[in-house]
């Protein structure tokens, strides 16, 4: 169902990063249909260009540009964003959804599994923002929206560097959007629960085998422990980006948005 006037978005270029997982794929979706010029990315060329085929149906195929990169690389990053621009001009709206799952008990956690999520979850994407935003603030102009969790507000147990990346996220996106409102620059980030994607299966499998228990009596147990008893879809997760990208969001600032059915409130 489109929530959204099909205009909504029409003056954006919005470059949304993990576009080839479940969240920044609904992202695309749901902003394309509101009329904005979208850059997907992510390394999985042939998932991006099978996401490419699926937004010509919902908007001009002129709209859309594919820009595969690893994040965690400098000089991809670079040629992310001068692509990016070369194709639909100033990046005027950022997604960043790229991201590492950690479900990891302390005793399991090594010094490369940190590195990599830190890497990801905070330096590059930070890295890939700052870029953006020197232009950004040039121009006075730009939204961006960082996905944390609500592991990037309180601690869970078997979470350790998970929680850390995303409280990273918390705090950047706090500190930099008093920065930026300067420039009327927005920055916010969203805080999902489980949402239904690979990540979430991912880590509810691996945590069901931990406890002896199947991947179905697992995803049961996750729903049960929610309020709503249900996790989010990712196009629950992506509406509320795409709220925050709109200009109907122009006073919401470095705020935290929880979609969690009630589980933090
Ligand atoms: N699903 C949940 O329950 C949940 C809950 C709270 C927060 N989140 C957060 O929401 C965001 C999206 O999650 P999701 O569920 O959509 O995850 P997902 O389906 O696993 O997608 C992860 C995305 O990150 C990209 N990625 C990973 N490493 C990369 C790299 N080095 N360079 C560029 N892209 C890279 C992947 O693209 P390629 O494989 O193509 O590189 C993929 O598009 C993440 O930041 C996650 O932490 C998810």
């Amino acid at each position: 169902m489109a929530l959204f006037a099909t205009d909504a978005l029409a003056h954006k270029h919005i470059l949304i990063t993990g576009a080839t997982g479940g969240i920044g794929f609904e992202t695309a979706k749901v902003v394309a249909g509101m009329g904005a010029k979208v850059t997907i990315t992510g390394r999985n060329e042939e998932k991006l260009n099978a996401l490419a085929d699926e937004l010509g149906r919902i908007t001009d195929e002129e709209n859309i540009s594919v820009q595969p990169a690893n994040l965690t690389n400098n000089e991809d990053r670079l040629k992310l964003i001068t692509n990016a621009e070369k194709a639909h001009g100033f990046i005027n709206g950022l997604v960043n959804s790229a991201g590492v799952a950690g479900g990891r008990t302390v005793e399991e956690l090594d010094e490369e599994f940190i590195e990599k999520l830190m890497n990801l979850n905070y330096k590059s994407t930070f890295l890939l923002t700052q870029e953006i935003y020197r232009k950004m603030m040039e121009r006075r102009e730009g939204d961006i929206v960082n996905l944390a969790s609500l592991s990037g507000l309180r601690g869970t147990h078997g979470n350790t560097a998970y929680a850390a990346s995303k409280f990273a996220v918390v705090g950047w996106t706090q500190s930099m959007a008093l920065e930026a409102i300067e420039y009327g620059i927005r920055v916010n980030a969203v805080c999902p629960g489980y949402v239904d994607t690979e990540m979430a299966r991912g880590s509810i499998r691996r945590k069901a085998e931990r406890n002896g228990i199947s991947f179905d009596e697992g995803m049961k147990e996750a729903a049960a422990t929610i309020p709503s008893g249900r996790i989010s879809t990712p196009e629950e997760v992506a509406n509320t980006i795409a709220f925050l990208l709109t200009d109907a969001a122009r006073n919401i600032v470095g705020e935290s948005v929880k979609i969690s059915g009630g589980s933090v409130m």
